[in-house]
């Protein structure tokens, strides 16, 4: 909806060159800083999830921001998909490149039960690396992957190709 358009384009500030140059930077922070946006954006975001989840799985850092509210609303239980080294025990982990260098997200072994019926949020799908990864790490699982989902897809970065078979959805898809 409209009003939904002009929340996100208001409260998610851009910084040009950061955090190196040629990037654009969208900062999510004055959404969440707004209780009125915030409850209005999940709240709608909800609306467009598919049925029945069982467990949310948010991306370290800020997938946990927008995972957990939207858990709490649904009445889903909440998954923290963590960078290397902050999990007890012996966690599931996959490497996976960047643009410079890679990085390690890990789950705790046992996490989510079989047959569990997950989705993947994050706030931002670009160039779809991180989600990737996350997604190819729950499917170690023995688990029923109903699709990921983000606050904001960047459509020229086209993230969704790297994530075949998995139901998208965007609560805003910008050009770039
Ligand atoms: C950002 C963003 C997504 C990811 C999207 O996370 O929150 O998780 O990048 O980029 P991609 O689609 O190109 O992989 P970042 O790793 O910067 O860290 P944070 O969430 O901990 O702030
Ligand atoms: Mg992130």
């Amino acid at each position: 909806p409209q009003a939904l358009q002009e929340l996100m384009t208001s409260r998610i500030a851009e910084y040009p060159d950061f955090p190196e140059p040629g990037v654009l930077f969208r900062d999510i922070t004055p959404l969440l800083a707004d209780p009125v946006a915030f409850h209005a954006i999940i709240s709608h975001w909800c609306s467009i999830l598919p049925e029945r989840i069982d467990y949310i799985v948010g991306l370290e850092a800020r997938g946990f921001v927008m995972g957990t509210p939207l858990a709490y609303e649904l009445g889903a239980g909440f998954i923290p998909a963590r960078k290397a080294g902050k999990l007890p025990g012996t966690p599931r982990q996959i490497s996976y490149s960047l643009e410079y260098g890679s990085a390690t997200v890990e789950i705790a072994e046992n996490a989510i039960p079989a047959g569990s019926r997950v989705l993947v949020v994050d706030d931002l799908l670009a160039t779809g690396g991180t989600a990737a990864a996350a997604i190819e790490l729950v499917r170690q699982f023995d688990v029923e992957l109903l699709g990921a989902s983000f606050l904001v897809e960047l459509q020229g970065l086209d993230g969704r190709s790297k994530l075949p078979e998995v139901p998208v959805t965007t609560v805003w898809s910008i050009p770039n």
